[in-house]
């Protein structure tokens, strides 16, 4: 049987991480990696081939259509929402202009193939903007398309790539003679904040989470950027990693909708705070409250509505709050920063 070739960009990121070395074994795919740095050396066994490259480079992305068959593209690749705002026009190049040379392959691998090519793509939390604490206490879970209303770069960029994407899978080149027929098959999910046990996000604005653990398992002392009582989704590493899988696997029919919100739990601050100190007791953690960063997590919502996921592909998390730390995060954070010690 011939190998199916997936595309993954931003490969070193947190979740190129978790998706290759998921993907990397599975012995009917083949991988090819993009990632503007060298790739990690614990990935390179997983990949077929590396090409260290710039998703902003037409050249390369051109020689690799006539190059390879692509049947998925994850693409991962962006600059996420606190790095987006040190400097947005960069990032709404990453962002929007990555994504669209990508969409653009994807049409292009389809044209050769004669088959819609997936287009997997993670949008975030960071597309909803509710003005103030108190409507963001009033909105409770917020579903896809509500409180859209985006307050950082990184936001905007998403939330207009989600409609590129929808664009692309029904409406490219509507107005022509012979409109293209739709090549692209585009899903996205908007993630809640990550946390994985092997890697540690660069640049978001959810990293408070991630980076408390990883602190004090490290013995680092830590400064938390919001105020205890700061509350946003998260979910845990495998997870995201699965809902990728199970929306790429499911149907077309099932599918109501372009764009899918999923999350697992909703911990205030200090409860991540509470639950990093019982497996760290000497863990130094202070609350110091970043006023910008701040509000750019107030602005998202306090939790997010996953019914659709639910219903059209039957998402549900493998690790609530408890489970994600105490069979996943402790563990596998133990383990790592013991074999680095
Ligand atoms: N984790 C992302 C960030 O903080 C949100 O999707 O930017």
């Amino acid at each position: 049987m011939r190998k199916e070739v997936v595309l993954i960009t931003g490969a070193n990121g947190e979740m190129g991480h978790g998706l290759i070395k998921y993907l990397g074994q599975k012995k009917y795919i083949n991988i090819i990696a993009l990632d503007v740095q060298p790739l990690d050396d614990e990935l390179k066994p997983f990949c077929t081939r590396f090409i260290q490259g710039d998703i902003l480079d037409q050249m390369l992305l051109g020689r690799m259509v006539v190059e390879f068959e692509i049947r998925t593209i994850f693409h991962l690749a962006s600059i996420l929402s606190t790095k987006a705002e040190y400097n947005p026009e960069t990032a709404h190049k990453v962002n929007v202009e990555g994504t669209l040379n990508l969409l653009r392959l994807a049409v292009e691998q389809s044209q050769w193939q004669g088959q819609p090519v997936k287009f997997i793509y993670p949008s975030s939390i960071a597309v909803y903007g509710l003005p103030n604490l108190l409507e963001k206490q009033r909105a409770g879970k917020v579903k896809e398309d509500q409180w859209c209303q985006p307050i950082t770069m990184y936001g905007c960029n998403k939330l207009y790539c989600e409609h590129l994407g929808r664009y692309y899978a029904h409406y490219y080149r509507q107005l022509a003679a012979d409109p293209e027929r739709s090549s692209v098959d585009f899903r996205a999910i908007r993630f809640p904040g990550l946390i994985s046990a092997d890697t540690i996000p660069t640049g978001g604005t959810s990293d408070y989470g991630p980076e408390m653990l990883h602190h004090a398992a490290q013995g680092l002392p830590y400064q938390c950027f919001v105020r205890e009582d700061t509350r946003i989704p998260f979910m845990a590493m495998p997870d995201a990693i699965k809902s990728l899988l199970m929306l790429h696997a499911a149907p077309k029919e099932a599918l109501t909708q372009s764009v899918y919100n999923v999350t697992s739990f909703n911990p205030a601050a200090s409860e991540i705070y509470e639950i990093v100190k019982s497996y760290f007791p000497d863990a130094d953690i202070t609350f110091k409250p970043h006023q910008s960063r701040q509000r750019i997590v107030d602005s998202w919502p306090v939790d997010i509505d996953d019914t659709a996921a639910r219903n059209d592909w039957g998402w549900a998390p493998d690790f609530d709050q408890s489970r994600a730390f105490s069979e996943y995060l402790i563990p596998a954070i133990r383990q790592r920063y013991m074999a680095n010690a």
